[in-house]
């Protein structure tokens, strides 16, 4: 019989759920919450406090999930729903019975946070159609402020209406002002899985010291795949050891988390569009599927376009035993790929003290109805909640957006392919413009594509710990 796991930081029923296991669910509502005034918004909160799920039942319950799973062959059908719950930093000095306190505890180590999502944006390339000035929530003024967050996560959907009454009743209750949902939906049929313009989502994700089991045998345990590098809990949450030393915060911080909220809405017509012409200026063997494989770094069913280094550990479309350490110019994984680019792994000579400092922790889920398909945009409003947590905003999501996605000369000194040329944005999230590429075959071309991607919405918070919301 399978083993029980020994894991688990010490501190896994403080932490809230979502962070370090994610809640996986197929129903995932978003609210975002103005509170009129703090007595109502503390009463909101311990009105809430009971329905916020803890990591530890969060991975009892994905960890149920997958061993049923491999004994049975199948689902075994338990359907639960997860809240969680996190501040803006207007939320925080409002409830906070010292607000001057909060702030000075704030103000110099996380500037990011203080500022705000909406005055982060000309920095982070939230610019054009991407401007705060047409997001639905994150620039609002007044009652329009957004507070809080509110995630409501449900393998079904009655579940999930079921537990949005009851809160209705709570926020009516309180006066909350709803600002702004979000219902995030995961694809269905052949999409399962899958984000928008068709890739598979969710495979590489960071694993954590002391809680995800370091175990190469089994593939897909506990959301780790086999050859994913185990880093310490301190990158995403406060209190705990990080990679380059304690990231300090304040005691109240402990156990918390930083969360990165964008709607990030795709036109999945105009992304088909592109990669189909694209390919057409190409020199050698290139195709539409190919393109667009270099442009994610993966192939749609998730087959990653880098070579294993050294020993093969992974097996199948999930693989995700490479570092393209052996893949310095960028000849099988374009420099320009978004997953190279989020996440550039072995930094190929290029100096940088603690490249594990920069990991996130991604919970995203799709919104909006798939494409039906076709040559046009059918104008509906589908994309990408994207959410990562950290403990750091500006090493972390900030740096990644920034200087990694945004930057056409990333890595400094490392352009692509045999024949030098600026790698360009990240097609996928970052700026419009052309990005070369040349691949060990012979095949080189460059690709200028506007952008697919644009923000609609954002917002930084912080998810408490248990405890912490508890004294609030
Ligand atoms: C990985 C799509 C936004 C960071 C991926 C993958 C896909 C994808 C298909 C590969 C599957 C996987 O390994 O999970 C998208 C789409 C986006 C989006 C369609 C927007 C609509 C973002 C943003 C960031 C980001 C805003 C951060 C700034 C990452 C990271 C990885 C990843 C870190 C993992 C790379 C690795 O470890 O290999 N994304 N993504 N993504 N994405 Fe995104």
């Amino acid at each position: 019989m399978e083993q029980l796991p020994q894991p688990k930081l010490r501190t896994s029923t403080d932490i809230q759920g979502n962070i370090l296991a994610a809640f996986n669910k197929d129903f995932m509502d978003f609210r975002y919450l103005h509170f009129p005034d703090a007595a109502k918004g503390r009463g909101w909160l311990s009105a809430i406090l009971n329905t916020v799920a803890t990591t530890s039942e969060t991975e009892d319950f994905n960890e149920q999930f997958s061993v049923a799973r491999r004994a049975f062959g199948r689902d075994p059908g338990i359907t639960v729903v997860r809240c969680g719950v996190s501040l803006t930093f207007e939320g925080l000095t409002t409830v906070a019975k010292d607000p001057a306190q909060v702030r000075s505890d704030l103000e110099k180590p996380f500037p990011s946070f203080v500022a705000g999502a909406a005055a982060r944006a000309a920095d982070l390339g939230d610019t054009g159609d991407s401007d705060p000035k047409q997001w639905l929530f994150g620039a609002g003024t007044g009652d329009q402020v957004v507070h809080a967050v509110l995630i409501v996560a449900a393998d079904t959907d009655e579940l999930l209406q079921e537990k949005l009454k009851n809160l209705d009743a709570v926020e009516a209750a309180n006066q909350v002002v709803r600002v702004h949902v979000d219902e995030g939906r995961t694809l269905t049929g052949a999409l399962k899985g899958h984000e928008h313009f068709g890739y598979k989502d969710g495979i590489s994700q960071p694993g954590v010291k002391d809680f995800h089991r370091e175990n190469p045998d089994q593939p897909g345990f506990r959301d780790v795949h086999p050859g994913t590098e185990l880093i310490e809990a301190g990158e995403f949450v406060f209190g705990q050891k990080s990679e380059a030393g304690d990231r300090t915060a304040p005691r109240w911080m402990a156990n918390g988390s930083l969360q990165v909220v964008r709607r990030l809405r795709q036109d999945v017509a105009g992304w088909n569009a592109a990669v189909v012409e694209g390919a057409t200026k190409f020199t050698g063997t290139m195709d539409p599927t190919r393109l667009g494989g270099c442009l994610v770094g993966r192939f749609k069913d998730g087959t990653p376009l880098a070579p294993p280094n050294g020993t093969v550990t992974g097996v199948g479309s999930d693989r995700n035993d490479f570092d393209y350490s052996n893949d310095p110019a960028g000849e099988h994984t374009p420099w320009v790929a978004h997953i190279r680019r989020t996440h550039p792994r072995v930094f190929a000579g290029i100096g940088d003290g603690h490249p594990k400092s920069h990991r996130l922790m991604r919970r995203g889920i799709p919104y909006g109805v798939q494409f039906p398909g076709g040559a046009d945009d059918d104008g509906v409003d589908r994309g990408l909640m994207f959410v990562c947590y950290g403990t750091s905003l500006e090493e972390q999501f900030e740096l990644v957006q920034r200087f990694w996605a945004n930057s056409d000369t990333f890595p400094p000194g490392k352009p692509n392919g045999p024949t030098p040329a600026p790698n360009g944005f990240d097609k996928v999230i970052g700026l419009a413009g052309e990005a070369s590429i040349g691949l060990a075959d012979g095949t080189h071309g460059t690709v200028d594509m506007p952008r697919f991607v644009r923000t609609t919405g954002a917002l930084y918070a912080f998810t408490p710990s248990i405890s912490t919301l508890r004294l609030l």
